[in-house]
């Protein structure tokens, strides 16, 4: 798509502008050449704050003019209005299914029922992934995007167009008019990346909402949702593979007329394709053979597929073939081996976590599916149950893609006979007895009982495994035995284990106690980030345990930050400063830590040290143009002099730093007492003054 002269004139003129006023119309080139590197490529040449900062450059251009804005700036993605209800539209060419496959014989029977529409030895076949996300439709017209559809019913669907804008890799403007194109169709699929599925399903779970079953559902969802913002924020990608519609201004374009050349056109205008897995044969048994070789290797992608398309090359020989009213008869879909198979739900069990939260587990007939063994496996919530109605003793689908746990997608209610029972979900904790409670807001019961014996031991497993404090001997099972046997009772009686003890124990030699104890006693030199996660506080991940420890000298610290303090730290906000306030506040969690630390267990941070200098513990926000120094000197200036840098005018602020044309920034400190408010001036004199 670039020539690696453009590349380096793109690159040299990204630096020149980090630094100097741009020219606006090369600017938005730029950004949207570094949009194509990061979203399409996946090989960016900017640091993120480098593209940031070009970004808001551009922002601020376009504040300054707005007559200068254009529909394709990259500016331009983010809606501000929230969706109403979605209206549905007409798709210019009818959305048609794929006629599936399920083994080499089938592929090779289509091949032959083709001779009967295409009279000609010389067939091209094209294969390449069958992407499994959510099918849409593109409209481009006089190069610029103008429309995205999902697929609805096949002949109309919902205009999603808002929400299309917010996925980086489908370009808002393409030099269609380049191959004499004024107005194209382009059908593809929204992806989440199995990794992007797995955080997002992360974040869910943290927020205590049920995690989403696949990354199909997952990206479906998004696609209708309100607030595109949202939509942006969640990594969808999208493939085009497909044009089902053209309109030329001139001449027909010969490259179009393969559906290879279409994938290269596709591509070398910026969009994302099947272009590195796409091959094209003549020999059937050759395109059978690919298909196999990519079904052995699905795991290894990074997004999920549930088949390859194969498809006739030449659009000659497409028209020759035509289609039936469901399926053109110039593809076919090689579906892969079903991740899913049917068994007896035969019990729900009712697991309490270590945060309390009471998970219903599905007691399956155990089932082979692609290759493990299925007996269990999560309900999530209450509200999965009744949303699905699922009752004890029905025949359910399971289904376990890649790297997906697997789910119980539904009941076959058809084969109920009556004597299926209802799931009662429990009042009273199964473990300790306690009454469960459901918070406001939140999808799932808890057990508030913090003594609650399946909470500890889930606490300790989590204090001694791989992220946390990394106590090797120390497995799930033997956590669960000797809590069991009274040999371990908290997380701080791991530091006085009575070793005599364990010797009589099954599996117990004596250099596995010795690995054991060396194991434990090496913990207690463990960073302090390892402690901080390891201690299980609730939105406390391994980032925010980092942030944590690289702010304190030590973990006592904790107890004296308020919540605003705490909010100040990268990735805090509200709830979870909430939960850390609420965790060093509480008699309990503060005599355990104790208790840690007088059984030798490191509490120090190591990385950053407490800010020295004449402004040490002040935080300062920059707003407007400063006379005599760059904004971004004058932010440096005040880091390097031990201050802090925020992002918003709130009460954590202490200056506000203003120079000429400040805006709504000023305005609202002007509203909070504690902020002082200063002049370029006054901040270098207070630098000076307090030395
Ligand atoms: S071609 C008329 N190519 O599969 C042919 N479809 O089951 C147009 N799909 O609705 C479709 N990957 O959403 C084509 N590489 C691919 C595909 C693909 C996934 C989806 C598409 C279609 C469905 C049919």
């Amino acid at each position: 798509m670039y020539s690696k002269e453009e590349i380096r004139q793109f690159l040299e003129d990204s630096k020149k502008y980090l630094t100097s006023k741009p020219d606006i119309r090369r600017l938005r080139e730029l950004l949207r050449f570094h949009e194509y590197r990061y979203y399409v490529v996946n090989d960016p040449l900017l640091s993120d704050e480098e593209y940031d900062k070009l970004y808001k450059k551009l922002e601020a251009l376009e504040r300054e003019h707005p007559e200068w804005i254009t529909p394709d700036s990259p500016t331009q993605r983010v809606g501000k209005d929230l969706n109403d209800d979605f209206v549905t539209v007409k798709h210019l060419a009818p959305m048609l299914s794929l006629e599936n496959s399920y083994n080499p014989q089938d592929v090779i029977d289509w091949r032959q029922r083709l001779n009967s529409f295409v009279k000609s030895p010389h067939v091209h076949f094209s294969v390449e992934p069958k992407y499994d996300g959510a099918g849409i439709s593109l409209i481009y017209e006089n190069d610029l995007l103008v429309r995205g559809t999902t697929r609805g019913d096949g002949a109309e669907g919902d205009d999603i167009t808002t929400n299309i804008r917010q996925i980086r890799s489908v370009p808002l403007s393409a030099s269609f008019s380049k191959y004499g194109i004024r107005k194209i169709e382009i059908r593809g699929e929204i992806l989440l990346t199995k990794e992007n599925f797995r955080r997002f399903n992360e974040e869910l779970m943290k927020e205590g909402a049920a995690p989403l079953a696949n990354p199909r559902n997952a990206a479906a969802g998004s696609l209708r949702m309100k607030d595109p913002a949202e939509v942006g924020r969640r990594r969808l990608e999208a493939v085009l593979y497909h044009v089902s519609y053209v309109e030329y201004s001139g001449e027909e374009n010969k490259q179009l007329s393969t559906h290879s050349g279409t994938i290269e056109v596709l591509n070398a205008l910026g969009f994302k394709t099947p272009q590195h897995d796409i091959r094209t044969y003549t020999d059937i048994n050759k395109v059978v053979e690919y298909c196999l070789s990519f079904e052995t290797g699905r795991d290894n992608l990074p997004y999920e597929i549930d088949g390859m398309v194969v498809k006739v090359d030449e659009k000659v020989f497409q028209n020759m073939a035509g289609s039936t009213s469901h399926h053109p008869r110039w593809a076919m879909a090689f579906k892969f081996k079903a991740r899913q198979a049917t068994t007896k739900l035969k019990d729900v069990e009712f697991q309490v976590g270590r945060t309390g939260a009471v998970t219903p587990v599905a007691k399956l007939e155990p089932v082979h599916i692609g290759g493990v063994t299925v007996s269990s496996v999560s309900l999530f919530n209450e509200g999965i149950i009744q949303e699905k109605d699922l009752r004890i003793g029905d025949t359910v689908i399971v289904e376990r893609a890649g790297d997906v746990i697997p789910y119980i997608v539904k009941p076959l209610t058809e084969l109920r006979d009556g004597s299926e029972k209802k799931i009662h979900f429990p009042t009273y904790c199964p473990v300790c007895g306690d009454k469960l409670v459901k918070p406001e807001g939140e999808a799932v019961w808890r057990c508030m009982n913090i003594n609650c014996p399946a909470q500890v031991v889930e606490r300790i497993i989590h204090f001694a495994s791989k992220d946390a404090m990394d106590i090797k001997s120390l497995g799930e099972s033997n956590v669960r035995r000797f809590y069991e046997e009274k040999i371990i009772t908290d997380i701080p009686s791991l530091y006085s284990i009575d070793y005599n003890r364990l010797s009589g124990m099954e599996g117990f030699g004596k250099k596995s106690i010795e690995n054991l104890q060396t194991a434990i006693e090496n913990s207690k030199t463990q960073e302090l980030n390892r402690l901080i996660y390891g201690l299980g506080i609730r939105y406390v991940g391994e980032a925010t345990a980092k942030e944590l420890a690289s702010n304190v000298e030590d973990l006592s610290d904790l107890q004296h930050f308020d919540k605003g303090r705490l909010q100040s730290l990268k990735d805090i906000g509200p709830r979870v400063s909430e939960s850390i306030y609420s965790f060093f506040h509480d008699d309990h969690n503060l005599k355990m830590l104790q208790e840690l630390r007088h059984k030798g267990v490191n509490m120090k941070g190591v990385h950053k040290q407490e800010a020295t200098g004449s402004l040490a513990g002040k935080t300062f926000l920059f707003t407007g143009t400063l006379e005599g120094m760059k904004r971004r000197d004058a932010e440096k200036l005040a880091e390097d002099n031990g201050g802090r840098l925020l992002s918003s005018v709130s009460a954590h602020l202490d200056y506000l730093v203003v120079g000429e044309a400040a805006g709504s920034k000023l305005e609202k400190a002007r509203k909070i007492k504690s902020i002082q408010i200063l002049n370029e001036k006054e901040f270098l004199d207070l630098m000076n003054h307090s030395k």
